[in-house]
């Protein structure tokens, strides 16, 4: 039995995770999240008192996450800015949070000699033509597109530099698009799905012809428990589950899942710079340390997450009507 520190912890994939290693290991964690626009104490309603403590604050603040990193174990940072659109919108918490706060990470962990897992995205590689036979893998070249991805890249760089000069116990994961439960209204799937529950149509960004790799937030949350206790010290692993899939399949999916026509979506205005199609090799991690996941079927598990949406409007609600004017006045 551990003690876990989970940095993001009451954001979508870090509250999902934590809900994961609550009921598939003894250990205690420790959440420690800002509770920005994007994190939700209410992610985190149910789980046992004396297994999860949920600590308020920075993670750029250097002498509380020298204290907590201290106490614990171990490290699993997911704590971030997240959304592309923000960050085209407004990149200084990006680099704040990203890059500053992953070196505070960085620097206590290197003192305390504490074992760190580093959560990262598959956008630091940039985009695939739609019909390139290629998909990314952990030799990819870096060269990522946006304001977040380009942060993202860089906390990836640090943590390998942190590896490299000074011995730090680190591991890397670059995941594909996650979907599920508890994931803010902002992200393209619940938007849609909330849209349509209010009666109003999806929103498409240009063509919608871009592509995703999605995987459920449990298969994530399964993949990152495997690296943190099989992982290779130093080693990149790239996490996805096979799920490519064009933005217009996913807006018709959720349309026919409720009933809706397939056609009673809207076209908007493009994202700058707007990444074309994100694919997963994730044979390494299968190979190296037998993952693999468990929601095969992503229309069940598409689904599934609309179901929890329909049943859970109390957790969306207050965040949609934000959400939306920023949309509105980008006209998206
Ligand atoms: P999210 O925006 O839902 O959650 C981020 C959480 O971090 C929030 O709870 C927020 O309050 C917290 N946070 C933000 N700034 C903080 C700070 N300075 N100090 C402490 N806490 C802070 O994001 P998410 O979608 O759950 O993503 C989590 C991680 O997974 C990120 O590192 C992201 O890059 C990575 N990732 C996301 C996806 C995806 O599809 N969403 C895919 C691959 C990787
Ligand atoms: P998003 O959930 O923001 O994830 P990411 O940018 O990390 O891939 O967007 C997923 C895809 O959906 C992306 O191609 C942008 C597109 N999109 C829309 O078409 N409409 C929307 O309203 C949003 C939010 C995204």
């Amino acid at each position: 039995m551990a003690h876990i520190l989970v940095t993001g912890g009451a954001g979508f994939i870090g509250s999902n995770f934590v809900h994961h290693l609550v009921g598939r290991t003894e250990h205690r964690v420790t959440v420690l999240d800002a509770l920005t626009y994007a994190g939700n104490l209410a992610s985190l309603a149910g789980l046992p008192a004396e297994r999860v403590t949920f600590v308020k604050g920075d993670i750029s603040d250097a002498a509380l996450v020298d204290r907590l990193v201290s106490e614990t174990d171990a490290v699993v940072h997911f704590a971030a800015e997240s959304h592309n659109d923000n960050s085209l919108h407004d990149p200084r918490p990006f680099l704040q949070t990203n890059i500053v706060g992953t070196f505070t990470l960085l620097e206590a962990v290197r003192r305390h000699d504490r074992r760190f897992h580093h959560i990262s995205t598959d956008e630091v590689y940039g985009d695939l033509e739609l019909d390139d036979p290629r998909r990314f893998t952990e030799s990819t070249p870096y060269n990522p597109s946006s304001p977040y991805s380009a942060t993202k890249a860089g906390s990836d760089m640090l943590v390998r530099a942190w590896v490299r000069s000074f011995g730090i116990q680190a591991t890397i994961s670059n995941c594909s698009n996650n979907y599920g439960p508890y994931q803010h209204v902002e992200k393209f799937i619940p938007r849609q799905i909330t849209n349509v529950l209010r009666g109003q149509r999806p929103k498409l960004y240009g063509r919608g012809e871009n592509v995703r790799d999605w995987i459920h937030t449990e298969d994530h949350s399964s993949a990152v428990l495997t690296i943190l206790e099989n992982g290779v010290i130093g080693e990149t692993y790239l996490i996805g589950a096979d799920g490519e899939r064009s933005n217009m399949d996913v807006v018709g999916l959720i349309l026919r899942l409720l009933g809706e026509p397939a056609d009673a979506y809207d076209h908007v205005v493009d994202r700058a710079g707007h990444d074309l199609r994100y694919a997963i090799d994730s044979s390494k991690l299968r190979t190296e340390l037998g993952w693999a996941p468990a929601f095969g079927d992503f229309e069940s598990g598409l689904a599934a997450t609309i179901e929890w949406y329909r049943e859970n409007e109390s957790w969306w609600a207050p965040a949609k009507d934000a959400a939306e004017r920023f949309y509105a006045s980008k006209g998206q």
